[in-house]
C-alpha cells in the first residue's frame, strides 16, 4: 500500500509514520506537511526507511498542489489526514486560517488524491482525524467552542458525502478520539487527566489510535465513524498481535 499521511510534523502523524515504517504491508509513505518531517528511527526487522518520503507544501499551495506534488501523490491507496488547528491553538489563530486548515485543505486533498489514486486497486481510503466533540448538525451548536466544533463537524460531513457520491471509488471514515495521550506530553497529560475526570472526555493512547488507523486503511473501515472506545479496542488488538 502507498499511504499518504497529512500533517507529517504533528503528534499523531509522527506515531502513524513510526508504525507504518515497520509495517511490511505499507510499501510507500508520503509525509505531507508545511515543514519537513524528521524521519522516525526505524525499529524492528521490518523497519524500512527507504519507503519514507517527506513532502513540503508551501502555505499558498494547500488548495492547488504544484504538479511536482501531484506526481508524488499519484498512485496512492490511502490517506490519513491529521492536519488541523487544534482547539487550544485556535484561540491564537486567525479564524480564516483555522477554517482552511480544518476543512478546506482536507476536502481539496481528498478530491485531488481520489483523482490521482491507484485505480487498479479501488477503493481509495481516506481518514479525517477529527475529535469526539465535533458536531455535524448546525442546529446543535455547543455553548463552548461552538463555531470551531461546528466547523469540524462540517468537514466530517463533507468528507463522508464525497465518499458516498464516489460510487465505490472512495471509502472514507472520520476518527473521533477524545484526549490523545502519549510519551513526552506532560502538560497534555495533566490537561488530559483534568478533562477526563472533570468533563468526562474519553482518552486513547497515541500508539492505539495510530495502530487503529493503519489497520483500518489496510483492511477496510469497521464503521465510517470511528469512536474513541472502538479505536482503543482495535488499536490495542493490533498492538497485542490479536488483529
Ligand atoms: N492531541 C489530542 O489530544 C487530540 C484529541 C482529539 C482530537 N485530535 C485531533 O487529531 C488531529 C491531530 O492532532 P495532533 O495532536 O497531532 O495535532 P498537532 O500536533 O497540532 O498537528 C497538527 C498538524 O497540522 C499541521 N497544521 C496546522 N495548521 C496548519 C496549516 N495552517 N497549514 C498546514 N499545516 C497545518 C501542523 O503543522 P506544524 O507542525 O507545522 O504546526 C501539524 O503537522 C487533529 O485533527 C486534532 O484535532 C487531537
Amino acid at each position: 500500500m502507498k499511504l499518504i499521511v497529512g500533517g507529517s510534523t504533528g503528534f499523531v502523524a509522527t506515531e502513524i509514520i513510526r508504525q507504518a515504517i515497520s509495517n511490511p504491508a505499507i510499501t510507500s509513505i508520503i509525509a505531507l506537511g508545511r515543514r519537513e518531517a524528521s524521519p522516525p528511527v526505524a525499529s524492528g526487522p521490518d523497519g524500512d526507511m527507504t519507503k519514507f518520503k517527506t513532502l513540503v507544501i508551501p502555505d499558498v499551495a494547500w488548495e492547488d498542489y504544484p504538479d511536482a506534488v501531484k506526481n508524488e501523490l499519484s498512485g496512492a491507496n490511502a490517506c490519513i489526514w491529521t492536519i488541523a488547528v487544534t482547539p487550544s491553538k485556535s484561540r491564537s489563530t486567525p479564524w480564516e486560517t483555522t477554517v482552511k486548515a480544518c476543512r478546506d485543505y482536507a476536502t481539496y486533498a481528498l478530491k485531488t488524491m481520489a483523482e490521482l489514486a491507484d485505480k487498479s486497486k479501488p477503493p481509495f481510503r481516506f481518514v479525517y482525524v477529527s475529535g469526539v466533540n465535533a458536531v455535524r448538525d448546525p442546529a446543535k451548536k455547543p455553548f463552548l467552542l461552538g463555531d470551531y466544533l461546528l466547523l469540524r463537524g462540517e468537514a466530517e460531513n463533507l468528507v463522508l458525502k464525497f465518499a458516498k457520491e464516489s460510487k465505490g471509488d472512495v471509502e472514507a471514515a472520520v476518527a473521533k478520539p477524545g484526549i490523545i495521550n502519549g510519551p513526552g506530553r506532560v502538560m497534555g497529560l495533566l490537561r488530559g487527566v483534568f478533562l477526563h475526570s472533570i468533563v468526562g472526555l474519553p482518552s486513547i493512547g497515541v500508539d492505539q489510535i495510530a495502530a487503529t488507523l493503519i489497520h483500518e486503511v489496510l483492511h477496510g473501515f469497521e464503521s465510517d465513524t470511528l469512536l474513541n472506545d472502538d479505536m482503543v479496542r482495535i488499536g490495542q488488538g493490533v498492538l497485542d498481535g490479536r488483529l
